[in-house]
């Protein structure tokens, strides 16, 4: 069995006004009735071969998770004092599981279309993890995005629908992302990754002694209440905030990938959530009392008041309680920076 490792940090201020730093885009349902965690955590079902869940979430989150987990009894939560980042939040799950187990690293934000295709990628991504790589998903670039990972296709890993990953690129600038994409060599990183507990602890080690060691030592100390795990909190302050792409995968010798075709994003703001979303045949998507006229490529939310639109193309409105967003497609990289969402 594969035992889901669902990491739930960030504020998602791309998102802003729906997501705050109180309630953020984890747990906001903005595809479909789900919420993107409860639909992580739903994806990765015992019927599809997977074990009880272990969610890694900051200490204000904590009832968020609970209230939307089918089974909170059955999951294992670990609850982490401050965020350090994806390399510490992983060897924590890491460090508490049997070095054996196989764990399969899901990013609670992300919507995945076609959960068939994510199942078989995982069990591909498993059998390989099994051997001892360390396994992204791979997803076809359809832009020189420069918020990705990106990985260099190696030679086939016979019989496994996996490839060895010659090299990893995190966060390339926007030169290397048009020649990686021009390429056709690269894969976007998802941000989905399948370890054996133990070859990730042990490649932790190999590159970031001092994340392992520390991690260690804060599980070590750590007390258990109930389904909740808390590790040690004056060691889990002493450590490096390092996110994996940079800790581990850019370093490894033993990167592969396994590659997916899913209907991926990461909805990383209202422009992509847009694209995920249902649209009439000009391209619109409403939710809420909202009302258009002779539009094409409107997004418009709202929960309260009515938004009336007409003859506009190309905008998207938001309306969450007392703050009204009006963006661009253009603009929506940008909303993180506004005054509102920073300080929300
Ligand atoms: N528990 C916990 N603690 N979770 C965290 C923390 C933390 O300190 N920091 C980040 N996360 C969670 C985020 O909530 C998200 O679900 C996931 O880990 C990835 O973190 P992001 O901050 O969203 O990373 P990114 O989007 O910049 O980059 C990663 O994802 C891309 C795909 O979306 C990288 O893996 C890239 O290579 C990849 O392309
Ligand atoms: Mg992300």
């Amino acid at each position: 069995k594969i035992v889901p490792v669902v990491l739930c940090g960030g504020s998602g201020t791309r998102l802003w006004p729906r997501s705050r730093k109180t309630n953020p885009k984890p747990f906001l349902p903005l595809v479909g009735e789900r919420t993107l965690f409860a639909a992580t955590v739903a994806r990765c079902s015992k019927d599809a071969g997977f074990a009880d869940p272990i969610v890694v979430a900051g200490g204000a989150h904590v009832p968020l998770v609970e209230s939307q987990l089918p089974d909170p009894d059955a999951a294992t939560i670990i609850v982490e004092p401050e965020g350090k980042n994806t390399a510490a939040a992983i060897a924590l799950a890491a460090a508490t599981l049997p070095a054996d187990a196989i764990m399969l690293v899901c990013p609670s934000d992300h919507h995945i279309g076609d959960w068939k295709a994510f199942q078989a990628a995982a069990h591909a991504a498993a059998a390989l993890a099994a051997d001892d790589w360390l396994v992204s998903f791979g997803i076809t670039p359809t832009a020189p995005e420069t918020g990705f990972g990106y990985l260099k296709h190696g030679p086939e890993i016979p019989g496994t629908g996996g490839y060895r990953v010659d090299r990893f690129v995190e966060k390339p600038d926007l030169e290397r992302a048009q020649a990686f994409l021009a390429s056709g060599d690269y894969s976007w990183n998802g941000g989905i990754f399948a370890f054996r507990a133990g070859a990730f602890m042990d490649e932790l080690s190999r590159h970031r002694p001092d994340i392992a060691d520390a991690v260690r030592a804060a599980v070590a100390a750590g007390k258990a209440d109930g389904h909740r795990f808390h590790p040690d909190p004056a060691i889990f302050a002493t450590i490096a905030g390092e996110s994996v792409d940079y800790a581990v995968m850019e370093k490894t010798d033993r990167a592969a990938m396994v590659p997916v075709a899913m209907d991926w994003s990461d909805i990383g703001n209202w422009q992509a959530l847009h694209e995920a979303l249902p649209c009439d045949d000009a391209g619109n998507s409403v939710k809420g009392s909202v009302e258009l006229k002779n539009c094409s490529n409107v997004l418009a939310q709202t929960d309260g008041p009515r938004i009336s639109v007409v003859g506009v193309e190309n905008l998207i409105i938001v309306v969450d309680g007392d703050e009204v967003l009006v963006t661009t497609p253009a603009g929506a990289q940008l909303v993180g920076k506004l005054h509102g969402a920073a300080n929300q």
